[in-house]
């Protein structure tokens, strides 16, 4: 079995068998994770450069973690870039890449597309780690895995995405992931930060997040994008958490136990609070530790095409 494809540029170039190819691969390194010896010999010979245009705590430790684990030789390059262009910076990027001779290239960039771009221009395997409002589809794989994982199964459960759904790469690459895994995807939060055609990818809308939590499985609570808004979007953050945020008298008072996630960073005491983050409920640290199996997973996959097509 291999991946139908070279990149992981997003979720919507993927297919369903992928998505389970992943899963069974990250089953596996989950395995050697809980080894005393975490270590395996898989991408020796394969180097990767970590280029990371945007912040980023855990996505880019994920990575490195996952890299190191597969004994691969690793290459960091990270810089706050709001203030350069697109174009200056891709073609930089592909210069240096190429000058450095790298096989994979995992790269966050602020532009929605950058990943896409680069996979055009230049040799390595790209897998994105977030482009803009666009897409990060490790965080969604890393979420399905961890629903599968808490649950079962992902094909058949409710899950609601509640937030900033408008500026959140990480909303879009799980509707696609849960659509293809047979999930039932809602999203919740204000008018405002709700795409408006979203209907149209088959996601339902529903605005009361009392209504949202009684009828999902999975709550994913996003973060309040704010350093992608050029306005307000809500009166105040006060008003945001009365009728959005996630405390532990409101999950208890729904008439079954559902499950928590969140990406990270999570600000406490606006989409979630801390007794919240922290109940047996919510699976958030699973999601952290599950993201090493699957970049490790996705990595390997990706690795093993290209040394297929030197042979
Ligand atoms: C997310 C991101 O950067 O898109 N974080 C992450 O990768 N774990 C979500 C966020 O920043 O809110």
């Amino acid at each position: 079995m291999e991946l139908s494809v070279q990149h992981l540029l997003g979720i919507k170039y993927i297919t369903e068998d992928d998505i389970q190819l992943i899963f069974e691969t990250a089953d596996h390194f989950k395995e050697v994770i809980n080894r005393p010896i975490k270590k395996v010999p898989s991408l020796r010979d394969i180097t990767i450069a970590n280029l990371f245009f945007e912040n980023s705590t855990r996505t880019r430790l994920s990575f490195e973690l996952a890299e190191k684990r597969l004994s691969a030789d690793v290459v960091n390059f990270s810089a706050a870039s709001s203030s350069v262009k697109k174009g200056e910076t891709l073609i930089d990027t592909v210069n240096n890449i190429l000058s450095m001779k790298v096989d994979m290239v995992v790269m966050r960039h602020p532009n929605p597309g950058a990943g896409v771009f680069l996979s055009k221009h230049i040799d390595a395997s790209i897998v994105n780690a977030g482009d803009g409002a666009h897409e990060h589809p490790t965080q969604a794989l890393l979420d399905c895995y961890s629903i599968r994982e808490r649950l079962g199964d992902v094909a058949g459960k409710k899950v609601v995405i509640v937030g900033d759904i408008l500026h959140s790469r990480v909303a879009l690459s799980n509707i696609f992931a849960l659509q293809k895994l047979g999930a039932d995807v809602k999203v919740c939060g204000p008018k405002t930060l709700i795409p408006k055609h979203i209907d149209k990818i088959g996601v339902e809308v529903e605005l009361d997040l009392k209504k949202a939590l009684e009828w999902c499985d999975v709550a994913n609570m996003l973060r309040v994008q704010n350093e992608r808004m050029d306005s307000s979007y809500f009166p105040s953050t006060r008003e945001y958490v009365q009728q959005y945020g996630v405390n532990k008298k409101l999950l208890d008072s729904l008439s079954k136990e559902i499950t928590v996630m969140h990406p990270g960073p999570i600000n406490r005491g606006v989409e979630i609070t801390s007794d919240v983050a922290d109940s047996k409920q919510a699976i958030i640290l699973d999601q952290v530790q599950n993201g090493v199996a699957v970049r490790m997973a996705v990595l390997y996959l990706l690795a093993s095409k290209i040394e297929r097509n030197e042979n």
